[in-house]
């Protein structure tokens, strides 16, 4: 049996990137694979010092975001990291077979450590062996992660074979990298940069947010930067075209998809045209999930019961994990 998990940061603003990117393939792999653990990082926001009064909102919509883009409680556990302490006690032992020097060479460690200098916590640097708990608490084989966590990944593997090696078993699983496709649909920025779209663009109009209002997702849209047009028959699209491209081809019919594409393969295509349509067809794509998050984030104690029914399930799951961890490190003093 294939275990399967992955999580994200409660940050308040999931966009589309981060639902094609993420939490639609966890929709799919609940189908695909028996036994799946989806979780909420709260632990993680704490690396950047999170304001008591919003952490819990953002927890709750991220609840409601995974519940309303299609998780099912029945087909996987959703849980919030902190309710499970078997996460962090996993993290304290496998600390130990963390390297100080690994973790200072960890890329998103390095970024964070060029912004802030010497106020950086420790729990930033000890970030990867967090997330290695995370997945290896639940003997996780596959995580569905984009390219930004691979080597958070990389370490979760090194961290399970130093274990592994140093007890000569095979307990922990390494885990692997899990996506659908080769490569992904990049889901670009409104801005025609070419860049990712993201939560922490300073310009709120760059990025579709599932919460926005039918108004904002047209506006934003009819606003998206295109080109000039293009000079000769089948030229090769710039990113602001494809980005808006991709976007069409994730949310529209793909007769509308192909229709735009011979327009602009026979230089006849105009831009307006394409943003209206591509605008009334996110707003039918997102609106019902909108609508969803909403109706979820009014019913509180359903969200409660789904994360403590998610997260009995994951204790159990982690409870054997740490039983087999102790009983191979020899904790188990007066038996
Ligand atoms: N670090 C991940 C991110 O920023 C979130 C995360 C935490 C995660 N623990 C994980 C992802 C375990 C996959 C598996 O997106």
């Amino acid at each position: 049996m294939q275990t399967v998990l992955s999580g994200s940061r409660p940050t308040g603003l999931f966009h589309l990137g981060n639902y094609f990117g993420a939490i639609a393939n966890y929709v799919k792999m609940q189908d695909d694979f028996d036994n799946c653990y989806f979780f909420i990082a709260d632990y993680h926001s704490f690396t950047t010092h999170t304001d008591p009064l919003v952490l819990p909102q953002h927890v709750k919509r991220a609840m409601a975001t995974y519940l309303a883009c299609g998780l099912d409680p029945n087909k996987a556990s959703v849980y919030v990291q902190s309710d499970v302490p078997e996460i962090p006690e996993l993290y304290l032992l496998l600390a130990m077979f963390a390297n100080k020097g690994e973790l200072e060479k960890c890329t998103t460690f390095k970024e964070k450590a060029r912004q802030k200098g010497q106020t950086l916590n420790a729990g930033l640097l000890t970030y990867p062996v967090l997330m290695a708990a995370d997945i290896l608490v639940h003997r996780a084989h596959k995580v569905p992660v984009g390219k930004d966590q691979m080597q958070h990944l990389e370490m979760a593997r090194n961290f399970a074979q130093r274990f592994n090696h140093h007890y000569d078993t095979d307990f922990l699983v390494l885990p692997e990298a899990f996506s659908y496709t080769e490569e992904l649909i990049k889901i670009l920025s409104l801005d025609g940069t070419g860049s990712k779209m993201s939560k922490s663009d300073n310009n709120v109009n760059n990025a579709v947010f599932l919460t926005d209002t039918d108004e904002a997702i047209l506006k934003k849209l009819k606003k998206a930067t295109a080109d000039a047009g293009p000079q000769e028959p089948n030229a090769q699209k710039s990113d602001a075209v494809q980005g808006l491209f991709n976007l069409m081809q994730l949310v529209s019919k793909p007769e509308t998809l192909a229709e735009f594409e011979a327009a602009y393969n026979d230089c006849s295509i105009r831009y307006g045209d394409l943003k209206v349509q591509l605008g009334k067809d996110m707003v039918d794509y997102v609106g019902p999930i909108r609508d969803k998050i909403a109706e979820l984030e009014s019913k509180p104690s359903y969200l409660k019961e789904v994360a403590a029914a998610g997260a009995e399930t994951a204790r159990k799951s982690g409870r054997e994990t740490l039983d087999g961890v102790r009983e191979i490190m020899g904790i188990n003093y007066f038996a």
